[in-house]
């Protein structure tokens, strides 16, 4: 008798188990193929010029951020819409987000989004609003965080943040690593004579001032300025244009060219 592949298939059909196996494989197979290739970062991102890793100082103002839960009011996404990009700036690039571990999007716009409120206010506007909304903005009804500007940021478990990051593929050097907790103090110490090292590890582009007002101490207040100032700020848009970079260091194998 000939091969009569119709009549295997009816077998198939009729028997609900074999079926169930065989839907299982195919489907299996079908998520591998969609999903595994996002695994790796560069083939989902575009690297964008610019873009760095945070700075200790900044990322120990990320930390605050998440602990004090300012993602349940504010997004850090600005959307491709015509009424977003004219009220906040540029809409988002994925690579302005690819060294954010958890990603901030959010999803929720209880006040504004944040994603390029980087250099849009004074770091004195952003002290007097931290420690009191309604001083800046009458009809705040945002949270106050004074008790920022009296506790000193903490400058021991920073390396291994930093450590952990680069387990996740952020290319963190292990000169920054080493130096994580001397350069979380130098970016709040414009004075300090390690300010041309920690900016040239960082690729040259990084504020460094007293951001608190207060030159005695790093304070959490430091921290969660530095980080809000920097956001949105790494790419130099040129007339709304990015450049792409060909292949960004996204492997923490490679050694990064910043
Ligand atoms: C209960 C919700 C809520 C929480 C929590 C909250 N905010 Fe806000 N935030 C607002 C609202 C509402 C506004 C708009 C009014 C204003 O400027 O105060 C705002 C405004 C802002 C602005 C000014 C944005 C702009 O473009 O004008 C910044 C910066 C900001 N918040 C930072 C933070 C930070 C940092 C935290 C966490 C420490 C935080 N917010 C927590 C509700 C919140």
């Amino acid at each position: 008798m000939s091969f009569d592949p119709l009549r295997r298939h009816t077998k198939l059909e009729r028997h609900s188990i074999l079926m169930l196996v065989c839907i299982i494989v195919a489907v299996l197979i079908g998520g591998l193929v969609e999903i595994v290739p996002l695994f790796r970062m560069e083939t989902v991102i575009e690297p964008v010029k610019g873009v760095r890793p945070y700075t200790p100082l900044e990322l120990a103002g990320q930390n605050i951020y998440l602990r004090e839960g300012c993602y349940l009011c504010h997004s850090q996404q600005i959307r491709p819409l015509r009424d977003e990009v004219e009220r906040y700036g540029h809409y988002s690039l994925a690579a302005e987000s690819m060294y954010d571990h958890p990603f901030q999007w959010g999803s929720k716009r209880t006040g504004p989004d944040l994603a390029r409120v980087g250099g849009k206010y004074s770091d004195e506007w952003h002290r007097a609003h931290l420690v009191n909304p309604r001083d800046v903005v009458p009809e705040s009804i945002m949270p106050t965080y004074g008790f920022l500007m009296n506790r000193g940021v903490k400058v021991d478990r920073i390396a291994k943040d930093l450590k952990t990051l680069r387990v996740v593929g952020v290319p963190y050097t292990d000169d920054m690593i080493v130096s994580a907790k001397g350069d979380i103090v130098t970016q709040a110490n414009p004075d300090s004579d390690q300010v041309d090292a920690m900016v040239a590890r960082y690729g040259g582009k990084v504020n460094v001032r007293d951001f608190d007002g207060q030159p005695e101490m790093v304070s959490e207040m430091d921290a969660l300025i530095a980080y809000l100032q920097v956001l949105g700020t790494m790419v130099p848009f040129v007339d709304g244009k990015y450049s792409i970079v060909p292949s960004a260091p996204i492997d923490p194998k490679v050694e990064p060219k910043l």
